[in-house]
């Protein structure tokens, strides 16, 4: 054999050797209110995830994408999505989720409520509402969104409201606490607050993720308050202040183990410059990206990813990466 041929064989070995840990668990992209798979926004941001992380990536639309992400209650929303999972034969190794926005609420249903998901390894979750919202998603200043708003406020926690418009599963008016507990029918079950029905199932399969990454924006409007997205929220009965997670009742009793995650060291509380659902690709790339990469069971680092990561670094110093914002609010269409 000559010298060339057996070095081809050599480093085809060489490859063959390393390629198996370049292999990671894929991820999920679930979308917020008002978007679909289809949108620019979403799609580029799965395609650059899935690029910079060598993960395959999946935006999971539910129903018909953006009207259905309005009308359709979370809890029927989170059972397409638990189905949908159980079917895709590439996520049977288990995966990893990115939320956006609403979409948050639904991956903590497929891993708190989904009976014989594949198990789900990290979470990432950028500008979710996970402790609920005092205000309509999306709804600005103008005068018709203000009388919308009031509207809503008062008729939020009737059935017809619970039927009809995803939000209101996880409206939280801190000043009507006991209609919400009562009649709100997402968020109180997902964050196990009702005092005589919390379920310790939630909890255990929720504190076996193995990273949780709450993302804020620093300047997000949409959600009130913005620290909803690390699970800060305002008192019981009142609109100030806002308590930090670790000061609400949902972290001190541990309800859904979100306390034992960060005690354990799990949790990672990030907040972003940008408004809601901005982020810049550097952003990206550091907090959202290890996480899709890592392998749930730790293998030695390997040359492909060292090459990768000194390519990154290389190009980073060249300046060729820029960092313009890729998705501000989802709102195209
Ligand atoms: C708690 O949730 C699990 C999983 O969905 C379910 O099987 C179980 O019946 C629930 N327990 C109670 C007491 O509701």
């Amino acid at each position: 054999m000559d010298a060339l041929l057996l070095k081809i064989v050599f480093m085809l070995a060489t490859v063959s050797v390393f390629l198996p840990a370049s292999f990671s668990i894929p991820f999920i992209v679930l979308h917020g209110i008002g978007d679909a798979c289809r949108n620019r926004g979403v799609k580029q941001f799965t395609e650059l995830l899935s690029e910079w992380s060598g993960s395959q990536g999946y935006c999971l639309e539910i129903g018909k994408g953006s009207w259905d992400s309005w009308v359709v209650p979370l809890d029927q929303q989170t059972d397409f999505a638990c189905e949908k999972v159980k079917k895709m034969k590439e996520l049977g190794g288990g995966f990893n989720i990115v939320g956006l926005s609403q979409g948050n609420l639904i991956g903590r249903g497929i891993v708190e409520f989904c009976d014989g998901a594949p198990p789900v390894n990290n979470f990432v979750s950028l500008g979710g509402p996970h402790a609920g919202t005092a205000s309509v998603p999306l709804c600005g200043s103008g005068i018709f969104c203000l009388i919308a708003d009031e509207l809503i406020k008062t008729e939020i926690y009737t059935d017809f409201m619970q039927e009809h418009l995803a939000p209101s599963g996880y409206l939280k008016i801190p000043t009507d606490l006991s209609n919400y507990l009562e009649k709100c029918r997402f968020l109180p079950k997902l964050n196990n607050e009702k005092p005589d029905e919390k379920n310790a199932t939630y909890k255990e399969r929720f504190s076996r993720l193995n990273n949780l990454v709450l993302i804020m924006n620093e300047q997000d409007n949409v959600l009130i308050p913005r620290e909803t997205s690390w699970f800060g929220y305002y008192p019981n009965g009142a609109f100030n202040p806002v308590l930090s997670p670790q000061e609400t009742r949902l972290y001190i009793e541990d309800w859904i183990g979100l306390r034992a995650l960060d005690e354990a060291g799990r949790v990672k509380f990030v907040s972003v410059p940008g408004s809601h659902l901005g982020i810049l690709r550097s952003d990206m790339k550091k907090y959202i990206v290890p996480y899709l990469k890592e392998d749930p069971s730790p293998k030695p680092l390997h040359l492909l990813s060292r090459f990768t990561s000194a390519w990154d670094m290389a190009m980073f110093k060249t300046g060729l990466q820029d960092n313009e914002p890729v998705l501000s609010p989802f709102i195209d269409e």
